[in-house]
């Protein structure tokens, strides 16, 4: 039976493994973000989790689809051409677990394969919205008799938590899209390093995307500034969602325009909101000021060359099981997808 003729099933459970400082519970409302905008001129920042509210999972699945957003395309090609290899390392009764998972429209690539090997997993999709994880898992249902799919609701941190309750035999990570790169080199290096800790030597691994720095510039720009404007919708977007959590419209996003800078020197995307003119607002006693063409950052792209690559693995004390290149040929391969394990 093909995956499609399947009969559909009941909806997808989603689990809530949101820890109380996730939920809000631990901190004073909008802390972190208070504390990014008292930051000096030009310094100030927004953290790029609010870009991922129900509306902003829903344009950036829009961008993936743009024809400048050129990462889509190579990683879908890459799945397309090895998932069947990939589905090889994951064991029966194993649980896949796709950190900050979106839209699920890659990752049906893996699960088509594994399916079709016959392998009976759990697949938990993790990410940030309760009805986004609902909807993208419902667009799965009844496409599979091996998989179970699950929702996991919560944060990277919640997830690495929650890794420690999983009896499955084989634990699975799986993190696509080169969200790898929405981390500083040293962030990277640190959070690959403390999911190593959270699996076991041997038996289990960790699917990583990766961009790289081998792509045209002008691509690259392109990317993050797509043509139809999806990209900076998607930008600004990020202040109603900061908006939304103080209560009222202390950054109108008519005040702000998206500013992105590809840093080639730094090998990345950096995103801006800059001011139109100046915005001040008060918050829980505290005062905010942001001047006329100030610049806010809200996240960065970070792109790897081979060696740069090869220096995040062994600084994480990763070992490369398997590594699938695209475009391989001029040894400046143009994205990766690479699995890893870790030591003792
Ligand atoms: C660049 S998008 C990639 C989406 C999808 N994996 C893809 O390849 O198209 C980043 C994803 O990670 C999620 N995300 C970002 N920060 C996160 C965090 N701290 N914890 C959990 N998910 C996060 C976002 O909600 C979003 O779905």
């Amino acid at each position: 039976m093909s995956p499609s003729t399947v009969n559909k099933i009941a909806s997808s459970p989603v689990f809530d493994i949101r820890s109380d400082e996730t939920k809000g519970f631990a901190k004073a409302p909008i802390e972190d973000e208070l504390a990014g905008l008292q930051a000096v001129y030009n310094e100030k920042t927004l953290p790029n989790v609010l870009l991922y509210d129900a509306k902003g999972l829903q344009l950036f699945e829009k961008i993936t689809y743009t024809n400048d957003y050129y990462l889509t395309g190579l990683e879908m090609d890459l799945l397309g051409e090895h998932a069947d290899e990939m589905a090889e390392w994951i064991k029966d009764g194993a649980a896949l677990v796709e950190l900050g998972a979106g839209a699920l429209r890659k990752t049906a690539i893996l699960l088509d394969a594994i399916e079709r090997q016959g392998k009976r997993i759990t697949f938990y999709a993790l990410d940030l919205d309760h009805s986004e994880l609902t909807r993208t898992l419902a667009e799965l249902e009844g496409r599979y008799r091996h998989i179970t799919l699950c929702g996991l609701w919560g944060t990277y941190d919640d997830g690495r938590a929650w890794l420690a309750s999983t009896n499955e035999e084989q634990r699975v990570l799986l993190w696509l899209g080169s969200s790898i790169g929405n981390l500083s080199r040293q962030e990277a290096k640190d959070f690959l390093h403390s999911f190593g800790r959270a699996l076991r030597p041997g038996i289990d691994k960790f699917i990583v995307a990766m961009d790289s720095k081998y792509n045209a510039v002008s691509s690259m720009t392109r990317a993050y500034n797509d043509s139809e404007g999806v990209t900076a919708s998607f930008a600004l977007n990020l202040l109603d969602a900061f908006n939304a959590k103080v209560g009222f419209k202390a950054l109108p996003p008519s005040s702000f325009c998206y500013s992105p800078f590809f840093n080639q020197a730094q090998g990345r995307n950096e995103a801006y909101l800059r001011a139109r003119h100046g915005v001040r607002f008060e918050v829980n006693g505290i005062a905010v000021e942001v001047r006329d063409e100030e610049l806010i950052r809200f996240a960065y792209s970070h792109k790897y060359d081979n060696a740069e690559r090869d220096l995040l693995w062994r600084a994480a004390e990763a070992n490369v099981e398997q590594e699938w290149l695209h475009s391989p040929q001029s040894g400046r391969a143009r994205y990766s997808i690479s699995l890893l394990s870790f030591r003792d």
